[in-house]
């Protein structure tokens, strides 16, 4: 049996998400009309012998509870949230939770970051772990040189993929690999887990004992011991010993960090939906519906005029409307939102229960880092370009 981990955060993380963060957690962000986290979680049903879905954060149980019974009922797989009363690092808050992870004794766990998007090609890891044996499998993706600074980069052997060398963020060029934030372990990494705790609680008996705080004082040593995390603490010092191997990715692989992430990966996961899930996409076949151009996701509550023109790489949520002869190119449509007749929106997320004005028109220019975003505070709609 298997199991899989999703690392969902807490309400301290995601801040560069805001504002739209601010009213949800950044996991239940709609990316192509479905919840950040539902990619990773639809995705884990492709694993053969799947037992159960936990979702680790430290976000209150409530924000999760509607979301984990429904999607427990469609998929027909236990998803549960676990929440951690403080955040205990990628490694740590696995660790947390061994003896609920382990109760079905699965032989194999997949932890995915949930900020992640990507086609999560969970089965073909899965395979693959099983011929390297080891401890873990990492997918892995080449990304520019000039980008891979922002992520975990690592060397493997060519011939037997074999992780050799891993660095965490680091300051000069390691390597155009890099860690995509998707693994699967056998359940040795918890004696791993547990062997960084114990090192920690160690060393500070020993500081305590020579009252010589100094020398670690600057490092991630003075760390608590149960804060590990999983790249830094596990990763590096492992590697090259024969524990860990790598799968490389040729598909798409994004992180969802910022607001203009979220446009740029719904249409990453539109563009999927053409082959997994057709029936998400609108047709605009038939007289009385919009124009439709290109992959858009319209909830079934949302009301379009027949007179809109739409796409590509639209998402409309629950009980917007969308009014004559407007126009919607790049957006996601947020709950609840009135966009006018004749207004033009371009380019932006339009955020819950806010209205565009008609004839009104937002655009932002197209870059991987800017976005419009409307959001409504009090009676007032407030533009924030991120
Ligand atoms: N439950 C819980 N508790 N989740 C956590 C905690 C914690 O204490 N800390 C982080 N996470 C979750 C985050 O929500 C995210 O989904 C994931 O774990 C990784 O977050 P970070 O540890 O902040 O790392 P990062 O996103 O900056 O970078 C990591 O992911 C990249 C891929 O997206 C690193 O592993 C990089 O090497 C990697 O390239």
């Amino acid at each position: 049996r298997v199991v899989a981990v999703i690392m969902v955060g807490g309400p301290t993380k995601g801040t560069r998400f805001r504002p739209l963060s601010l009213n949800i957690p950044k996991p239940l962000f709609p990316l192509a009309g479905q919840p950040m986290v539902h990619h990773p979680i639809s995705a884990c049903k492709k694993i053969p012998n799947l037992a159960q879905i936990f979702l680790i954060g430290f976000y209150d149980e409530r924000e999760f509870a509607l979301y984990v019974s429904s999607i427990s009922n469609e998929l027909r797989v236990p998803v549960r949230y676990l929440r951690e009363d403080k955040p205990h690092g990628s490694a740590g808050g696995l660790y947390n939770f061994r003896d609920l992870i382990m109760e079905d004794s699965p032989s194999h766990i997949f932890l995915l970051n949930c900020d992640v998007c990507c086609s999560f090609p969970l089965p073909e890891m899965l395979e693959s772990h099983r011929r390297y044996g080891g401890m873990g499998t990492i997918l892995v993706i080449k990304v520019s040189a000039e980008s891979a600074n922002q992520f975990g980069e690592l060397v493997a052997d060519p011939a037997t993929n074999e992780l050799l060398h891993y660095t965490e963020k680091p300051e000069t060029f390691v390597s155009d690999r890099i860690n995509c934030g998707v693994y699967i372990f056998t359940p040795d990494i918890f004696t791993a887990i547990q062997g960084v705790s114990t090192q920690r609680k160690d060393r500070a008996n020993l500081r305590r004992l020579s009252s010589f705080d100094a020398i670690d004082s600057a490092t991630s040593r003075n760390l608590p011991a149960d804060f590990v995390r999983l790249d830094q603490d596990i990763l590096s010092p492992l590697a090259g010993k024969k524990q860990f191997y790598t799968y490389e990715s040729m598909d798409f692989w994004e992180q969802i960090k910022t607001p203009g992430m979220s446009l740029k990966c719904s249409a990453l996961y539109l563009a999927q939906f053409r082959f997994t899930s057709p029936h998400l996409l609108a047709s605009g076949d038939g007289t009385k519906s919009a124009a439709i151009s290109g992959d858009v996701y319209i909830h079934p509550s949302a009301k379009v005029h027949p007179t809109a023109k739409i796409g590509p790489n639209v998402s409309i949520s629950a009980n917007a409307r969308i009014g004559a002869g407007a126009r919607l190119i790049s957006c996601i449509i947020l709950d609840d939102v009135e966009i006018k007749e004749n207004a033009v929106v371009i380019h932006a997320i339009v955020g819950w229960k806010s209205s565009i004005g008609r004839w009104s028109r937002v655009q932002l220019l197209p870059s991987s880092s800017n976005i419009a975003a409307v959001m409504k505070v009090g009676h007032f709609l407030q533009y924030h370009v991120a």
